[in-house]
Parts: C-alpha cells; sequence; structure tokens
C-alpha cells in the first residue's frame, strides 16, 4: 500500500525531511520512545518528548535536547496538544501490556489498554492530522505489534487494541490518498527488550525469539518517516507470519497452535 496515486496510478510515497521537522514523540521516557528520541538528536528535527514520567523525560531530553510535556495521552490529549503546538511528526508510541487469560482480565485493565494503545493515538491523530493537511505536509506514526497482525494468545486485549490501530492508519491512509505530503506509517515489532514486559506485571521468558533492542525499532520508525514506508515489521522475517495469517488462516492457526502460540510480547504469557 502506499500513501498516494500518481496521475498515471502508479504507487507513490509520502517521504518527509526530519530536518527542521517538529516531531511529537509518546511514550518518549522509555524503551522504543526513548531510543527514537535519541535516534532523532542528530537529525536536526526539533522533538517534543511527551510521557508521564517527568524525571525520566527529563534524563532522555538532557541527551537528546527538545520540549518536555508530562501529560497522560488517555486523559489529556488536547492539554498535550495545545502545549505541543503544530507538530509535522507524531509518532503514537506510548502503549501498556497485559498478559493472561482474557477471563480473569479487571475491567480497569481492558479499559486502560483500550484509552491508552488505541483511544490516545486516534485522539492525538484527530487534534494533530488538521494542521498537516492544511500544510500538505506531515507524517503519522503507529507503534503498533505483531500481536495486531496475527492475534496472540493470553493477550487477546492488547492484540485488539493494536490490530484496532493497523485497521485505523490502513482508513487514514486511503483517506489521505489526495494529500500526497502526508504519509502514515505503521510499525509492527515482535518482542522488544524494554521494560514493557516488567510493567505489565509478566516478563518474557522465552529463549526464542530474543527480544531485538529498542534502537532497531527506532531505526526503523526514522526509515519510514524518511521513505513513507507504510509498513515495517521488526525484525523483517515477521512479515511471514503475518502474511500467511492472512493468506492461509487455517493453515496458520494449525501451525501456530502446534508450535506454542505466536512469538511476540505476548506469546510467554
Ligand atoms: N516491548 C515490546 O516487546 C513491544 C513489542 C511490540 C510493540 N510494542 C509497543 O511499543 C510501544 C512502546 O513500548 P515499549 O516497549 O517501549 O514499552 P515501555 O518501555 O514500557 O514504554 C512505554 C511508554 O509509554 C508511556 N505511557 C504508558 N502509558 C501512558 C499514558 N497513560 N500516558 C502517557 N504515556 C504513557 C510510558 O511513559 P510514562 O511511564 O512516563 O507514562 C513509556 O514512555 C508500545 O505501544 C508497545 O505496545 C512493544
Amino acid at each position: 500500500m502506499s500513501d498516494a496515486r500518481t496521475r498515471t496510478g502508479a504507487l507513490r510515497r509520502a517521504a518527509m525531511r526530519l530536518a527542521g521537522a517538529h516531531v511529537l514523540v509518546t511514550g518518549a521516557s522509555s524503551g522504543i520512545g526513548a531510543a527514537t528520541a535519541r535516534a532523532l538528536a542528530g537529525t536536526g528535527a526539533r522533538l517534543t518528548l511527551a510521557g508521564r514520567d517527568r524525571a525520566r523525560l527529563a534524563a532522555v531530553a538532557a541527551a537528546t535536547g527538545g520540549d518536555v510535556l508530562a501529560y497522560d495521552v488517555a486523559t489529556q490529549a488536547e492539554e498535550l496538544v495545545a502545549r505541543a503546538g503544530p507538530v509535522d511528526v507524531l509518532v503514537n508510541n506510548a502503549g501498556v501490556g497485559w498478559a493472561g487469560p482474557f477471563v480473569r482480565m479487571p475491567a480497569g485493565d481492558v479499559e486502560r489498554l483500550l484509552a491508552v494503545n488505541l483511544a490516545a493515538p486516534i485522539a492525538l491523530t484527530r487534534l494533530l492530522l488538521p494542521g498537516m493537511v492544511a500544510a500538505g505536509r506531515g507524517h503519522l506514526v503507529f507503534v503498533a505489534s505483531i500481536a495486531g497482525a496475527v492475534g496472540v494468545a493470553q493477550e487477546a486485549v492488547y492484540s485488539a487494541t493494536k490490530a484496532g490501530l493497523l485497521a485505523f492508519a490502513e482508513g487514514l491512509r486511503h483517506e489521505l490518498h489526495h494529500v500526497p505530503g502526508v504519509g502514515v506509517s505503521v510499525l509492527l515489532p515482535g518482542v522488544v527488550d524494554t521494560p514493557f514486559f516488567v510493567r505489565r506485571g509478566t516478563p518474557y521468558t522465552r529463549a526464542w525469539p530474543a527480544p531485538v533492542a529498542p534502537e532497531r525499532v527506532a531505526r526503523a520508525i526514522l526509515a519510514a518517516i524518511r521513505d513513507g514506508r507504510p509498513e515495517s515489521f521488526v525484525p523483517g522475517w515477521l512479515r511471514v507470519p503475518a502474511r500467511l495469517r492472512g493468506a492461509a488462516p487455517g493453515a496458520f492457526r494449525a501451525l501456530a497452535r502446534r508450535f506454542g502460540g505466536m512469538p511476540g510480547p505476548a506469546a510467554d504469557g
């Protein structure tokens, strides 16, 4: 898929120069978001780093430069955007997990995952996209997960929030085909070595697949913005199970059961 079509119908991508761009990274206080901020630091982009933990945000900002905005994306999206001002690149990265049998999942955790992982990126996009469309220039990044492409046992709600993000991004991409300067990218990481698992309360214990470094996802995010890449799997081999799930869902389910579930943030849960 691409962000726009040329007059001849050929696929075209909305690439974006980072130098001089104002980039808002949510979840910049930790893991993938902090690594993305560090990767952006040398590009000439102006950074706004968002999260809730002011001290950790300040520590990241000390290394990367940029402004710090401590807000809860689930409840304070409007305040965050009002303080950030016009944004050229929105990296929707803040997210939370929960692992365990769905029937034992507390209602409050269901609501929290839906609010942080799905409703907040939609709210931030609703507030910031009009400015990008008016400028004819901008980029939306959604850090989803392989779980959103294949569905992972013990993490049904997490998978649903990430599947929702993928569908939201795809719908926007179609809708924005007439605004060639505005791009939409989704990232589908597998297991990434961040505090995500400790925070969700269920550590990652599998020997395989080995977690990848958050810097690898950060590099993929920068490449997606610069080249207008619509979809990036990290590591790249994860596109195989995702494609199989789409092309042959029966075969995929049989294989997934045989091998004990899909490798992903939740497969250990
Ligand atoms: N780690 C993995 O294996 C993996 C795999 C696939 C996808 N992902 C996705 O990658 C993204 C980043 O995760 P990570 O691995 O870097 O985890 P992480 O180290 O736990 O970082 C999560 C970030 O989200 C922020 N956040 C959480 N709730 C928030 C809220 N209500 N308001 C504002 N910020 C909030 C946290 O900031 P504060 O603590 O300062 O609020 C933190 O900066 C998530 O969307 C996650 O689903 C992770």
